[in-house]
């Protein structure tokens, strides 16, 4: 049974197919990241409109390299929300029109649900399982949530960001030191190079719903940090870089960056990284969770990663490949079989909700 998965909740236009939840056949993902780059983030009506653009070839090339004709298919999954409700409409109004030419059932897929089944479609691809109840954690440019999972698959959210995503908070200090956008892949391949205890930073602590995240303070310090030096040569250095090169590599990013700022760096993913885990801890043995899942954007952080394999938690920890950490489409289409085998289709008059919970 095979399922074509479009995800356009932001800026990349994506395209999978999906057989049997596990097999990935195929997925494209067509980045914006040259149109937003300059602007140090996403434009939602240059993104609506690169979504146009791509749409088309794009789930022309899933098609082809999964060798996938449309009668093949089962269902067609695109992300409802959250996300730009622009971009989410471009992907929606392509896999309605589809369903409707080829009456096919239409499953309307909420994008943070997509990021934790990447996780459950690559672990029983290897043959293994989730153990449930598990605790997921998707943390990426939008969202900083935890979720328990229980033994039917259903979510109960946990704790959430108040204010600025995991990702964001990346992206914004990237986008204030002069590291371009995404902040988040360089602040990672920079971060090994600075020391991580140089720059104490506090950690966040939530009243109410202790489990729930804060980020802002954490930028507002970084802010602190940099106003309080004079970084005019080294800004200056480090956009002259990106105009030359819109992808540098780290080498050429050490060369534009002093030691004090590697330092910075360092500090703040640590502190992202403690922050994350340790709401991870304290909520996966409130609910006795037999797994933990980490997934979206943020989930591709190689300081994230090695610091949860360090923790030696008492249950599996389980990351997506870095391929489908970011945003893709075969993370939707999978999640489309569970909707697909509960029936739980949409109608054609399916909306775009992009403030959609889970
Ligand atoms: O899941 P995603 O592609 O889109 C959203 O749903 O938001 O996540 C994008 C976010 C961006 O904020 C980006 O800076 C962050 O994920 N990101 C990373 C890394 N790679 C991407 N953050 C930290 N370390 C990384 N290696
Ligand atoms: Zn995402």
């Amino acid at each position: 049974m095979r399922i074509l998965g479009i995800e356009t909740s932001c800026d990349e236009t994506a395209a999978a197919v999906v057989v049997d939840s596990t097999r990935l056949l195929s997925s494209v993902v067509a980045s914006q990241l040259d149109t937003h780059g300059k602007y140090g983030g996403v434009v939602p009506e240059l993104a609506s409109r690169e979504h146009l653009r791509a749409i088309v070839p794009v789930v022309r090339e899933a098609m082809e390299r999964s060798g996938t004709e449309y009668g093949d298919l089962a269902a067609v999954a695109a992300t409802c929300g959250p996300g730009l409700v622009g971009s989410l409409l471009v992907g929606m109004t392509f896999a309605k029109s589809l369903c409707y030419a080829l009456g096919l059932p239409l499953i309307g897929v909420n994008h943070i649900e997509g990021h934790i089944h990447a996780v459950l479609m690559e672990t029983r691809d290897k043959g293994g399982d989730i153990e449930l109840p598990a605790l997921a954690l998707v943390v990426s440019g939008g969202h900083t949530h935890l979720f328990e999972i229980d033994g039917e698959w259903r979510y109960r959210l946990l704790g959430k960001t108040r204010d600025d995503a995991a990702g964001e908070a990346y992206d914004k200090v990237a986008k204030l030191l002069g590291f371009g956008y995404p902040g988040g892949p360089v602040i990672d391949k920079l971060a090994p190079h600075g020391n991580a205890g140089a720059v104490r930073f506090t950690l966040a602590r939530m009243k109410g719903n202790a489990v729930d995240f804060s980020f802002s303070g954490l930028k507002t310090a970084v802010l602190r940090w940099s106003q309080a030096r004079d970084l005019t040569g080294e800004l200056a250095s480090r956009r002259a870089l990106l105009r030359r090169n819109p992808q540098p590599t780290a080498k050429e990013w050490l060369a534009v960056t002093p030691p004090e700022t590697l330092d910075l760096l360092a500090s703040f993913q640590r502190t992202v990284i403690e922050e994350l885990l340790r709401r991870v801890r304290v909520t996966a043995e409130a609910i006795n969770a037999r797994a933990l899942i980490v997934s979206g954007g943020v989930a591709a952080n190689q300081g994230l990663r090695r610091a949860a394999e360090q923790e030696r938690f008492p249950y599996p920890v389980l990351f997506p490949s870095p391929g489908l950490s970011t945003d893709n489409a075969a993370m939707i289409a999978a999640a489309g079989f569970l909707h697909l085998e509960r029936g739980d289709h949409a109608g054609l008059d399916l909306n775009a909700d992009p403030n959609l919970r889970l």
